[in-house]
């Protein structure tokens, strides 16, 4: 496994607010990592120090192998960022924005139309080429946006809250698009101070809070080590407290807590033990004479882990 970012004690300070505390994470390649905290956690501050537009103030982070203090116009030919904001460019057309950041980037001038073509097809504005770009809806301006990220094809992408802002509509293109990126073989780096915009399409995550970071990795990694139990929720159309009795008490059961208001009435029953385990309530339950229309493990999904980790708090901060 490549690692494409890595961080150790990365640290940055602004006058006596530490922004980011000896933050160590590492992102393999292919990751589509998601950088999850509150307003004000640091995802900005470690985002910018990434992609060489803050120095840190102690500890060291590598992209790509090159360091981000002492290795600068490497790691931006690595890495490609779309900031928080878009920016102002007056009167400038969707084609000429990309030509600019193409030749920003040295991109040779006969190689840009075709480029920029490319790019403009790729977040589907092909048909807002000659359009003014402060006039796009903000949906399309975060995809072009991405498409000038992508510009000089760098390994890494690191996107600073593309979701906010969009409508479902919007967000649900921006999810296809990242996909499109992941299937060439990007690795994406994307932030978000709210969780469900990107529960779905990471294959890692870093949950940061108050410049610490809480927890960092595959998602199916951080589930298992934040859960200590599983929950099997069973529907029955007997006596709820009577099938309660018959596995309260029973090996690797925790907890059982009762549902009679639900239809059709449920028990939901706190498991630490393992599959075997599990069948015998099962069998517990019908041989008690239970009757029991539907018995399954409740996925417990990243928003609940989330929730658990953090204290929740909005402190301020940039955004
Ligand atoms: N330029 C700055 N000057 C002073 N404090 C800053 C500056 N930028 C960020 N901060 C502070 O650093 C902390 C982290 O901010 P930031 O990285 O923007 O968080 P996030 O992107 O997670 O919302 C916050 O407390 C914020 O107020
Ligand atoms: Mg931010």
């Amino acid at each position: 496994m490549t690692i494409i970012v890595e961080t150790k004690n990365l640290t940055r300070s602004y006058g006596s607010t530490v922004a980011l505390n000896s933050l160590n994470l590492q992102i393999p390649q292919g990751a589509v990592y998601g950088f999850i905290g509150p307003n004000g956690a640091g995802k900005t501050t470690t985002m910018r120090i990434l992609t060489t537009l803050l120095l840190p103030t102690s500890g060291e982070a590598w992209v790509d192998g090159y360091s981000v203090v002492g290795d600068r116009a490497a790691v931006r030919r690595s890495v490609g960022f779309m900031p928080d904001f878009f920016g102002v460019y007056d009167a400038m057309k969707s084609w000429e924005y990309l030509d600019f950041f193409a030749a920003s980037y040295h991109v040779p001038a006969a190689r840009r139309p075709t480029l920029i073509t490319d790019l403009l097809s790729l977040v589907d504005l092909t048909h807002k080429r000659d359009a003014d770009v402060m006039g796009l809806s903000r949906g399309m301006k975060q995809r072009l946006s991405l498409a000038r990220t992508m510009i000089h094809d760098p390994a890494l992408l690191i996107l600073d809250e593309p979701a906010s802002g969009l409508d479902p509509r919007a967000r649900v293109e921006l999810r296809e698009l990242l996909k499109e990126l992941r299937s060439m073989g990007k690795t994406i780096m994307i932030s978000s101070h709210i969780l469900t915009e990107l529960a779905e399409m990471c294959t890692h995550i870093g949950i940061i809070e108050r410049g610490t970071l809480l927890a960092s990795g595959d998602v199916a990694t951080i589930m298992q080590s934040l859960q200590p139990h599983r929950v099997f929720v069973v529907h029955l159309l007997s006596d709820v407290a009577r099938a309660a009795e018959l596995v309260r008490g029973a090996p690797h059961v925790l907890d059982v807590r009762l549902r009679p208001e639900a239809v059709p009435p449920q028990i939901e029953i706190d498991v630490d033990g393992d599959d075997r385990a599990v069948g015998e309530l099962l069998t517990r339950l019908i041989q008690g004479g239970a009757v029991v229309t539907h018995f399954a493990g409740q996925v417990s999904d990243l928003e609940d882990i989330f929730m658990r980790v953090t204290q929740g708090s909005d402190y301020g901060g940039t955004n």
